[in-house]
């Protein structure tokens, strides 16, 4: 479907009838982000609005994957129920606006998270960005439980993610020779400290594991 036309979405929604729609498309380009804002929030923030109108055409539950760049990235280990923004980029601003878009969905689950693909991509790496991202080998598997069990998760919003750890020490995990920057040196403004506290994530797998 493309995301950005309401009738392709619920002709594909509407034909299918799934009991759950897991919404993992987005415009990831964050420093893109900052000078093609109205694509970016077109496919954001009305995508997820047409997505979430057509979950309740059928009936579906949608989960939505959202990003821990909601935060200001003041003080980390966010909690779900932590105020978000004010956000520091026009990617994260339409993240935070999807979400409530996505709210709409009368059964949802927002999910926030942060991955890497699975070798660290860059020659440098921030050591004054902390993140509870990790590689995508090791993030999806938790998603892919979540998504499993989405049916009964209550509604609402859950953090999965990692440790709290600098982007410089996640590089080089895979990458040793890696060096180390700082955010002034991206082209676009990043938050500090986005680490999401995800107690909630790991009393649910426990409560599980116990089943
Ligand atoms: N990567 C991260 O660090 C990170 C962190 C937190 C949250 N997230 C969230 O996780 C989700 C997946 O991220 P990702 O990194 O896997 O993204 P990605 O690799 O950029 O994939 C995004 C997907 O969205 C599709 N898409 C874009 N515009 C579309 C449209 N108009 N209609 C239909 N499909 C469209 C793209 O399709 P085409 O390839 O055909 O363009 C692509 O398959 C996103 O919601 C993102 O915001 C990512």
């Amino acid at each position: 479907m493309n995301l950005t036309d309401p009738a392709s979405v619920l002709a594909v929604i509407e034909r299918e009838r799934p009991d759950l729609i897991v919404h993992t498309a987005a415009y990831t380009n964050v420093g893109g982000a900052e000078k093609d804002r109205s694509e970016c929030w077109t496919v954001n923030v009305e995508g997820t609005r047409y997505v979430a109108r057509s979950a309740n055409a059928v009936g579906a539950k949608l989960v939505h994957i959202s990003t821990d760049y909601v935060f200001d990235g003041q003080t980390g280990n966010y909690a779900e129920d932590d105020t978000p923004g004010p956000v520091v980029n026009y990617y994260s601003l339409t993240k935070l606006v999807a979400e409530e878009a996505a709210r709409a969905a009368e059964r949802h689950l927002i999910i926030r998270t942060s991955f890497r693909p699975r070798e660290f991509a860059y020659p440098v790496a921030f050591s004054d960005v902390y993140t509870g991202q990790d590689y995508v080998d090791i993030i999806a598997p938790e998603i892919a439980l979540a998504v499993r069990h989405a049916l009964e998760i209550e509604q609402g919003t859950l953090h999965i993610a990692t440790e709290r750890k600098s982007v410089f020490e996640l590089a080089r995990r895979r990458k040793p020779d890696v060096q180390e920057g700082t955010r002034a040196q991206a082209g676009v403004t990043l938050p500090g400290d986005v680490s999401l506290n995800t107690g909630r994530w790991a009393a649910l797998k426990a409560q599980w594991s116990a089943q």
